[in-house]
């Protein structure tokens, strides 16, 4: 799996005078069944988040409020995407080193995931994530 296979999508919008309103169907928007939701909030300026990867994860990463950066890195390619729309979500497939940085202020980093938390599906050191994709 490469960075190439990491794309944003346009979400649905409904669009109202009284607020807008987005949705995410598994299978129809993303190539997924969500199993697990989680979000970063109250994140202090200046932090960093992620530094990791997994083995067989997919996520998609929606920036709910406020504008982050995400470094996405499949151990060839690199690439930094910009989040700041609700109705953006960066997917982002298994074998992908990443990291988030740059949170404006009030932002909410909401991920959809394919799988319940599992410490087993992490790389949490780059070089050996960088040997398995090495090895194929
Ligand atoms: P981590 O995935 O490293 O966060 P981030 O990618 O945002 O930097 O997780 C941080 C801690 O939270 C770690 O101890 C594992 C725990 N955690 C859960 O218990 N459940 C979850 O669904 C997630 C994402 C993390």
């Amino acid at each position: 799996m490469a960075v190439s296979d990491c794309r944003v999508f346009d979400l649905p919008i409904i669009n109202d005078p009284r607020g807008n309103l987005t949705f995410v169907e598994a299978g129809r928007h993303i190539p997924f069944d969500i199993r697990r939701v989680y979000y970063l909030y109250d994140v202090p300026g200046g932090a960093e988040r992620g530094g990791h990867a997994h083995r067989n994860l997919h996520q998609l990463i929606i920036a709910m409020s406020g504008s982050f950066d995400i470094h996405i890195d499949d151990g060839y390619e690199k690439k930094t995407i910009h989040l700041n729309r609700s109705y953006h979500g960066l997917y982002i497939c298994p074998m992908i080193w990443r990291e988030i940085d740059n949170f404006s202020s009030g932002a909410v980093c909401m991920v959809l995931a394919s799988d319940f938390y599992d410490e087993r599906d992490y790389y949490r050191d780059y070089s050996e994530f960088l040997a398995d994709v090495n090895k194929g």
